[in-house]
């Protein structure tokens, strides 16, 4: 890969408060990449040292090779769209979009053909004449985009763009960012605290936690093979349940509660071997109820409903495995002929050992 953003070693203080942590990262050229962690966690001060509207303490900031110590924010080939997003209600929308082209030496009808295009790529082609005030917030959102757009950053700098919307909203404007990267090309980076619309956006996520990233991956190894079991439980959800580990040849003996006896592959130990005491996570949908006279190749073990939620498509159900003190999540989808079981109803459970997450703590 090579890099066109590259940090090694940023650690950034305000006063005493230490926001980002050790950060070391490389981002790609045309990568979709994202920024995923709780409120608080620094995901706007990494983006702003990226962007230039905030001093490191410590460490490098490289764009395209070029050290960006002391070159200021609108000197660097980034742009940034901000979280509360900022568009003048008193000008056009065409006069919003071709804001930044005012120092630009284009010519008049350069400068509204290039307008005219931004306006189309966020599909607002008719709306140049209209007032700012009088637009929806989606298409405001758009405004904003069109006007970092027209600047042809290399970077484009996302901080939470979708989060004033709604969600029906957010869902086809998730849709339509990820088709304008493709055509354009330009390197996104997006934060956001919601982490599916980090994985159905993003080539890689940076999961971060106290300023720290925890850990860098496609979204698949993210959800399939966390790190640790803060990542596990912030990325969708994850059960956990107390194990002991052992080491066997290449293979680790696990002996789960609820669950018994399994045998983890190395790769299903993401951060490493783990011996002794420590947990599984298992992910709802890797459980299974097993209805009437259902049978399964894999293994099976019987707990009670607890709880049950009816989402239509899928039934999530909480059920307390034998001799386990905490209900395990299981998620079902609800098929014409399949029964939904109800509160103390007795479940039998299926599980695939391939599935399973070792942790240490
Ligand atoms: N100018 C500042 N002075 C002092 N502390 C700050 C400053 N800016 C941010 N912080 C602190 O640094 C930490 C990280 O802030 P940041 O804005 O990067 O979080 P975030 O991950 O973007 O959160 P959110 O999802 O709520 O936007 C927070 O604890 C915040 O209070
Ligand atoms: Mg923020």
């Amino acid at each position: 890969m090579t890099a066109l953003i590259s940090l090694t070693g940023i650690n950034k203080y305000y006063g005493d408060y230490h926001a980002l942590r050790d950060v070391d990262l490389e981002i790609a050229e045309g990568e979709f990449f994202s920024l995923l962690g709780p409120s608080g966690c620094g995901k706007t001060t990494l983006l702003r040292t990226i962007a230039g509207f905030e001093d490191v303490t410590d460490g490098v900031v490289l764009i395209d090779g070029a050290d960006m110590a002391g070159v200021a924010a609108n000197l660097r080939p980034t742009n940034m769209v901000f979280q509360s997003y900022a568009i003048f209600p008193h000008l056009t929308v065409a006069q919003n979009v071709g804001f930044g082209l005012r120092k630009s030496g284009m010519s008049r009808s350069d400068k509204a053909q290039a307008v005219q295009d931004a306006l189309e790529m966020v599909g607002l082609g008719g709306f140049g004449a209209r007032a700012a005030h009088a637009l929806s917030g989606g298409q405001r959102q758009r405004v904003a985009l069109a006007r970092a757009l027209i600047l042809k950053p290399k970077v484009l700098l996302l901080d939470e763009p979708l989060s004033a919307l709604d969600k029906k909203l957010r869902e086809q404007m998730q849709t339509e960012l990820r088709r304008l990267q493709r055509q354009v090309g330009i390197t996104f980076i997006l934060v956001t605290h919601d982490q599916e619309e980090a994985l159905i956006m993003s080539d890689r996520v940076a999961v971060m936690f106290e300023g720290r990233i925890a850990q860098l991956a496609d979204p698949q190894t993210l959800y399939r093979r966390p790190l640790t079991r803060q990542v596990g439980d912030f990325i969708g959800v994850m059960n956990f349940l107390p194990a002991q580990f052992k080491p066997v040849g290449d293979l680790i003996t696990a002996d789960i509660a609820g669950l018994g006896q399994a045998e983890l592959a190395s790769e299903q130990c993401p951060a490493g071997p783990v011996t002794g005491g420590g947990a599984v996570g298992i992910r709802p949908e890797i459980l299974s109820i097993l209805f009437q006279g259902e049978t399964t190749s894999q293994r099976e073990t019987v707990g009670q409903v607890i709880e049950r939620a009816y989402y239509g498509d899928m039934t999530y159900y909480d059920v307390r495995l034998d001799d386990v003190d905490a209900p395990v999540t299981i998620s079902m989808k609800n098929l014409i002929d399949r029964p939904v079981l109800e509160r103390d109803d007795r479940a039998r459970v299926s599980w695939d050992p391939r599935a399973l997450v070792g942790f240490s703590d």
